[in-house]
């Protein structure tokens, strides 16, 4: 198409840019084009005898006239539109709505009916979040004690250890060998603004960290944060150097009731207890950790209809009880869901004691 440009001389070019970008009659839809002796700048408008009487005076000679150009590619809206005209028709439909970006990495649950697609899905990812230099799709749930996903590199670099911010909070992550979820934020974010300053916290399975590092920004704490995971403690110890909080938090690597046991009994006002499948049977642990005197437990559950928020709340109260601990639920939240028919919970447990006994 033909486009109104000013061509100017290649040793004034920058001179040029500035004034055109200045007076907004640059157009960044168009490409800037050259010559051996010239450059051409799109222009917005045709320059009016006032500014053409500017530009000449104040920066030197030039010419103005059209060019055939074509505007610059635009950067599609969404993943359907980058893969216009790649992805066939009837496959659109299955695309993902939405998927997990953490630091530079993307991690996007694909269904069968587009395997044959993935690489182009992965780059259209890429193409759409230009932050994003890599892509692995889901490849299975998340198991094992120390709750990880199989993921495969669809796209983009070989890259499986990023930095990923939440709330301000630098996280050093290992997408491939430690659990973290962005979708937990909001979750971290709620707990850690209910903390007092000079708490002692246990963070019993604290994964790469989240919870212990925001709490620690935000308030003059200490965290104990216990994962097994060898590298999610690894990721934590770097995270406390980035944020500058060494000394704040104890990482600790092992069982988290052999650790509370051995060197945190009594120690807690404040315990967190996130591994949604299997906390229950950790409440022993929790309840140890507390300071005689008591204090509060986040409690992560999963209800389903065979066991409704009330049984669960009732299983925990009862099982508290049995420690000889008296609690109030203060909040029961829907965190998000787990699976169809499925939703993590938290509740969050003012615990104090019932009578003087202690766990053993
Ligand atoms: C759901 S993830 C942690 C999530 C983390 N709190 C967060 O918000 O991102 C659960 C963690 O518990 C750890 N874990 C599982 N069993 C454990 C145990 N017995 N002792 C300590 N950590 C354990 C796993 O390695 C995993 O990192």
């Amino acid at each position: 198409m033909k486009k109104v440009c000013i061509q100017v001389d290649r040793t004034l070019g920058e001179q040029f840019r500035q004034f055109l970008v200045d007076h907004d009659l640059f157009d960044p839809t168009f490409p800037i084009t050259k010559t051996g002796t010239h450059l051409y700048f799109p222009l917005l408008r045709k320059l009016t005898a006032q500014e053409l009487a500017i530009v000449s005076q104040e920066i030197g000679s030039y010419k103005q006239l059209e060019r055939d150009l074509e505007p610059l590619p635009t950067k599609p809206s969404d993943l359907s539109a980058a893969l216009e005209g790649i992805l066939p028709k009837e496959l659109h439909e299955w695309l993902p709505h939405s998927f997990d970006i953490i630091g530079e990495i993307a991690v996007v649950e694909l269904h069968e009916a587009l395997k044959a697609y993935v690489t182009r899905i992965g780059e259209a990812i890429m193409v759409v979040n230009s932050r994003v230099h890599t892509v692995y799709a889901k490849e299975g749930g998340v198991k094992g004690v120390h709750r990880l996903r199989p993921l495969r590199l669809i796209a983009g670099k070989d890259q499986r250890v990023t930095v990923h911010t939440e709330y301000g909070v630098k996280l050093a992550i290992d997408v491939t060998r430690t659990y973290f979820s962005p979708r937990l934020g909001t979750e971290h974010n709620r707990v850690t603004g209910l903390i007092q300053p000079g708490e002692v916290i246990v963070d019993m399975f604290t994964g790469v960290g989240p919870f212990a590092l925001l709490a620690a920004k935000r308030q003059n704490v200490h965290v104990y944060a216990i994962d097994i995971n060898p590298q999610a403690i690894q990721c934590l110890r770097r995270s406390l150097e980035l944020n500058r909080l060494v000394g704040k938090i104890t990482p600790l690597v092992g069982d988290t009731r052999t650790i509370i046991d051995n060197q945190l009994t009594g120690k807690a006002d404040r315990v967190i207890m996130n591994l949604p499948n299997y906390a229950f049977s950790f409440l022993d642990a929790a309840a140890k950790a507390l300071k005689r005197g008591g204090g509060v437990i986040h409690f992560y559950g999963i209800t389903t209809e065979s066991q409704p928020q009330t049984t669960l709340e009732t299983q925990v109260l009862e099982q508290l009880a049995e420690y000889g601990l008296k609690a109030k639920i203060t909040t029961v939240r829907v965190v998000r869901p787990a699976a169809p028919h499925e939703e993590q919970v938290v509740l969050d447990l003012q615990v104090v004691p019932r009578k003087r006994t202690s766990v053993t």
